[in-house]
């Protein structure tokens, strides 16, 4: 089966003439037939949680583009509502939750054992898409990385610069610590439990870790996501496991061998060139297109497109672009992306 879906074919090291193509946020506001469905659902976490709506809306972007993965439609941050924060989305502005500075608001989290219940609608998500996706279609599983869902977890809100967490680890490193140790373990089960519902790769998705710096990037970026993937690939030998260290920099370099990944997804301050030679050596990349591309639209699209393709044409890659797609991005664009990366 694994031979016709050109995904999971890049991701064992393959080199291929026609990179396999998905997108971030590929599922979005930017497509209509997602603004009705989520209008159906009511609320965004409530399609989340939606298993025939989220499979639905998975599926959409596989209909009109026919991208080579469908990634589940849910959100990194359903692990911290599973372990009993308050979570909820203030329209035009993004998450809240409640926080989780102090020992006594640690005490009060469930264990990670306990995360399947509030999660088990997720996993119905992943069996009904394993039995409606094109077969050469790659169905991809993810969660938020420690760091990232701490910083989430920790402020009650994104923040610019995740003052909140690098607090918190700097005054009170027994409640951060013990914060990152239940998250790894909760993302360890919750993904393990998504492979077994049907995830054929997953992406561990470190949105902040560019915030990390010297000795901090390999404590809480790096050594949680070995943890993570040595877990995973002992329960389940054959997963593929993306990393995505958002805004890493030079830190790049050595990721995939320093924790295990099978492949590095790249963010678009990356110049392609300087990744192929740094950080393709050690396997396959993903990347990196700039997303405002799929606003702007034009020429420098396609020659943006063309210039990543040609730098890491000699490795594997995946083509994708270096952030989520936003809510403005016009549809045809993302078409002019698809056609310059299968068609030249
Ligand atoms: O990529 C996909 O299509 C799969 C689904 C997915 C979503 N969020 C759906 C979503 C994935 C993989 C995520 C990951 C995610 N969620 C991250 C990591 C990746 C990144 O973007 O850096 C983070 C940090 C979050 C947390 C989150 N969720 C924020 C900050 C927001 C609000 C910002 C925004 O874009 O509105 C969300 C909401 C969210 N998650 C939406 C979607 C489609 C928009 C919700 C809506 O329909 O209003």
């Amino acid at each position: 089966m694994a031979e016709n879906k050109k995904m999971l074919r890049a991701l064992a090291g393959e080199v291929l003439d026609v990179p396999p193509i998905w997108m971030m946020r590929q599922a979005g506001r930017y497509l209509p037939e997602y603004r009705a469905t989520r209008e159906q659902a009511g609320d965004f976490l409530s399609l989340c949680y939606n298993s025939d709506l989220a499979a639905e809306v998975t599926l959409q972007p596989i209909r009109r583009y026919g991208f080579d993965a469908a990634i589940l439609f849910a959100d990194i941050l359903l692990v911290p509502q599973a372990l009993g924060a308050d979570l909820w989305f203030v329209t035009g502005e993004g998450p809240r939750l409640s926080t989780i500075t102090t020992q006594a608001e640690f005490d009060a989290l469930k264990p990670a054992a306990d995360i399947h219940e509030t999660l088990s609608p997720i996993y119905e998500t992943l069996r009904i898409l394993t039995g409606a996706l094109p077969a050469d279609t790659t169905l991809i599983g993810f969660a938020g990385a420690p760091w990232t869902v701490a910083t989430y977890m920790i402020a009650g809100r994104g923040t610019p610069d995740q003052g909140p967490a690098h607090a918190l680890k700097d005054q009170n490193r027994t409640v951060f610590d013990a914060l990152m140790a239940r998250i790894t373990e909760a993302t360890i089960d919750y993904l393990s439990m998504q492979i077994e519902a049907g995830a054929e790769v997953v992406k561990i998705f470190d949105s902040w870790a560019g915030s990390l710096k010297g000795d901090d990037f390999e404590k809480y970026a790096v050594a949680p996501c070995r943890q993570i993937t040595a877990a995973l690939k002992a329960r389940h030998p054959s997963i593929p496991v993306i990393g995505f260290p958002r805004e890493a920099g030079e830190a790049y370099v050595g990721f995939a061998r320093a924790t295990g990944v099978d492949c590095v997804a790249l963010d678009n301050s990356v110049d392609p060139v300087w990744a192929a030679a740094n950080v393709q050596v050690d396997g396959c990349v993903q990347g990196n297109l700039a997303s405002s591309h799929m606003v702007t639209g034009g020429q420098a699209l396609v020659d943006d497109t063309r210039a990543i393709l040609r730098a890491f044409a000699g490795g594997p890659h995946i083509f994708n672009l270096g952030h989520g797609i936003t809510p403005d991005a016009d549809p045809d664009n993302v078409q002019r992306m698809i056609d310059t990366v299968r068609k030249g």
